[in-house]
Formats: C-alpha cells, sequence, structure tokens
C-alpha cells in the first residue's frame, strides 16, 4: 500500500517539528523532520572543517556522508557515522551554519532524494514530513499540504523560551536572519496553490495540533 504523505511547511519557530511529531504519534504514521537532516550535514562539513562558503567543498563532502534519520516519532535519532547526533545538530554553531549549505543545489537535490525515498519506503500508514519545501518541491502531490506560521512575535517568543543559554534578542535576531537566508532559496512565508494555512499565533499547543490533525483528516 501506498503510505499517506502529509507536507508541512513553515518559518522557524513556527512549532513545525514539535506539532508535527505530536500529530505523527496521535495518527501512528512516521514521521520526518527534514531540517534535522540539513543540520546533521551541516554538523558534518563543520566537523571535516569545510569552509562552508565554498559549494564546490561542500558539495564534495556528500559522498562521505554516512547518516542515519529516524522515522520514529516517540524514539527521534539522529546519527552520523556512528555518533549519535541528535543533540549536537541543536547547537547554535550548527544553527548558525546550516543556511550556507542548505542552498548549495547539489546537497537540496542529494537530500531531496533521499526524503522521497523515505517517505516511499515507510511502514506506517503514513508519514508527516516537515520542512521549508516539502509542500512545493519535496511532495507537492502529498495528500495534506499544510503551512503552519505564526506572527513573528509568537516565534520569537517561543524560541527564546526554548533556548536559554541565549538573550531574547540574539535569538530574534538569528531567527530573522536564518528565515532571509532560507527565503532566498526557498519560499515558505507564504501558502503554495492548494496549501492550507494554519496560524497558530493564537493558538496553544495541544489546539495547534488539533488544528492539524484536522486538515489531515478533512484531505485524507
Ligand atoms: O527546521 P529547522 O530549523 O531545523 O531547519 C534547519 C535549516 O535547514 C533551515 O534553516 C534551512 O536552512 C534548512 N532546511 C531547508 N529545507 C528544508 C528543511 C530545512 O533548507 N526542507
Amino acid at each position: 500500500d501506498v503510505p499517506i504523505v502529509v507536507a508541512i511547511d513553515g518559518p522557524a519557530g513556527s512549532g513545525k517539528s514539535s506539532v508535527s511529531k505530536a500529530a505523527a504519534h496521535r495518527l501512528g504514521y512516521a514521521f520526518l523532520d527534514t531540517g534535522a537532516a540539513y543540520r546533521a550535514f551541516a554538523w558534518f562539513a563543520l566537523s571535516r572543517g569545510v569552509d562552508m562558503s565554498d559549494a564546490d567543498a561542500v558539495t564534495g563532502l556528500l559522498a562521505d556522508f554516512d547518516y542515519y534519520i529516524g522515522t520514529d516519532p516517540d524514539d527521534y535519532v539522529v546519527q552520523v557515522g556512528d555518533m549519535n547526533v541528535t543533540d549536537a545538530i541543536r547547537e547554535p554553531r550548527v544553527t548558525a551554519a546550516v543556511s550556507s549549505i542548505a542552498k548549495v543545489p547539489a546537497v537540496r537535490e542529494h537530500l531531496t532524494n533521499l526524503f522521497r525515498r523515505i517517505a516511499r519506503d515507510v511502514l506506517k500508514p503514513g508519514i508527516v514530513i516537515e520542512g521549508r519545501d516539502i509542500t512545493t518541491v519535496v511532495a507537492p502531490g502529498a495528500d495534506a499540504r499544510i503551512l503552519l506560521t505564526a506572527s513573528e512575535e509568537a516565534r520569537m517568543a517561543r524560541r527564546s523560551l526554548e533556548i536559554s543559554t541565549q538573550s531574547a534578542e540574539t535569538v530574534a535576531e538569528q531567527l530573522r536572519s536564518r528565515d532571509l537566508a532560507d527565503s532566498k532559496v526557498v519560499e515558505f512565508m507564504s501558502a503554495a496553490d492548494g496549501v492550507t494555512t494554519v496560524d497558530s499565533t493564537h493558538l496553544d499547543f495541544e489546539q495547534t495540533i488539533d488544528a492539524v490533525i484536522d486538515v489531515i483528516t478533512t484531505r485524507t
């Protein structure tokens, strides 16, 4: 049977990852955090000491990039080689480097192919895939396509609660510059044709999950 595919895009701090994971858990679906794959590759490039602005050098690393991205929403793990990098890929130095590698076309192509393979081979009845270009590039034919947004103010506030090691201003500044850099590569600030927007500005976590599940059940 072909698995049901749910595509969810949105900017940083929209709550995409936690909401998508919770929705996948409730539906008994697999979960794929594509940002984690970009982060794992950025972590790998940093560990090799590669110049992030050198697209050829970054592309050259793809051949050696040996990694594993889990798809179980209840036991989420990311590995590079035999290193568990699940926590390390959230470090500020990785966040600061990830947009540079994400704009390299060969990197996007490589990871897009990986994501499609994972979605095709999934053993559960469906998969929730979240990122920036899932509704438009990775899975434009997905059964349900959602853009999860929130006001900039709400996104900044949520993210700075998560990151206690940096000041709210630093977090906000980094979020803004990352969204700006990423927007030049893929469009995720407005919904593409046929994509349903869920605005979580005035919703709490549970309400946002309910709103997302509503869209999914209407579409599938
Ligand atoms: O979602 P998250 O913030 O973890 O994503 C990390 C980075 O990975 C983004 O800032 C972006 O540069 C890149 N990314 C992407 N396309 C995706 C998912 C993430 O370019 N589908």
